[in-house]
């Protein structure tokens, strides 16, 4: 690995790292091929991600970094960063922000989620724009990763998730193929994702939209300091914390 990255000292080279290296191993020569399949709705977060100018965006569990290069292609206003446990994702994802051109845009740090440390990290407490993108189903303490990613929000920054949903509309039989196969990677949907981002949202005065999509397939959520559309200057006279107004917005498709 080219060492590139910085490394978390909370990083704790334990279980999650193993497993995540092991799965990946291999799997990550054919990943981007293979997940535009099945990871749907990263390129629709990823769009309506409207960072402000100078941005700074974080993902996290970013891979083999395939959002983050979108992202600063997308966005060439912004400096991204990415944070993965696993070394053999960072390694796959260094080399491709090489050969994209990249370098001087996205920065990379190998940390646990659950206990990472921006300012160690990346030399930063905050960001603009934060992204889980189909990590919190892979992660089981995805609700201190939510904690952590809602802590290194700017004034005016967001949270923004997609992962595997409730599946409520889709065929029973798709559902339990669906689910033997997710198992195999370790892969558990979170259930309870919108009511713990809703609990969040609560307690920090955030707001949140959450939306299924594909029948449920998917879940995608956006935690916002502001309400959606409204910049920081017109905020002023909003509602602020510690009387929160919290949107909760739940669009079926
Ligand atoms: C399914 S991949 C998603 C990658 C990328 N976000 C995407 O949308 O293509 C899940 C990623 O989460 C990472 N991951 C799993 N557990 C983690 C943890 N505890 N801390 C940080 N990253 C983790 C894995 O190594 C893997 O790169």
């Amino acid at each position: 690995m080219g060492g590139r990255h910085s490394v978390s000292p909370a990083f704790d080279a334990g279980a999650s790292a193993a497993l995540m290296d092991r799965i990946y191993r291999r799997q990550r020569h054919i990943y981007d091929a293979t997940r535009k399949f099945y990871l749907l709705g990263r390129d629709g977060l990823l769009a309506g991600l409207s960072p402000p100018p100078g941005a700074s965006v974080l993902e996290i569990g970013c891979g083999t970094g395939r959002n983050l290069i979108k992202l600063a292609n997308t966005y060439p206003d912004t400096l991204c960063h990415g944070l993965d446990v696993s070394v053999e994702m960072l390694d796959t994802a260094e080399r491709a922000i090489e050969r994209a051109g990249l370098r001087d845009r996205i920065r990379l740090g190998k940390a646990d989620a659950t206990s990472f440390d921006p300012v160690a990290l990346f030399g930063r407490a905050s960001f603009d724009r934060v992204v889980i993108s189909y990590a919190l189903s892979m992660i089981p303490g995805w609700r201190e990763v939510l904690g952590r990613a809602a802590d290194c929000l700017s004034t005016q920054g967001s949270l923004h998730i997609v992962d595997f949903g409730n599946q409520a509309s889709l065929p029973a039989g798709f559902r339990v193929v669906l689910n033997r196969w997710l198992a195999l990677f370790h892969v558990t949907p979170r259930l309870t994702l919108a009511a713990d981002l809703a609990q969040i949202a609560r307690a920090k005065g955030l707001y949140l939209e959450t939306a299924s999509r594909f029948g449920g397939y998917a879940l995608c959520a956006i935690l916002d300091a502001l309400p959606r559309g409204i910049t920081e200057d017109r905020a002023i006279h909003l509602p602020r914390p510690p009387s929160p107004q919290v949107e909760l917005l739940h669009i079926a498709s």
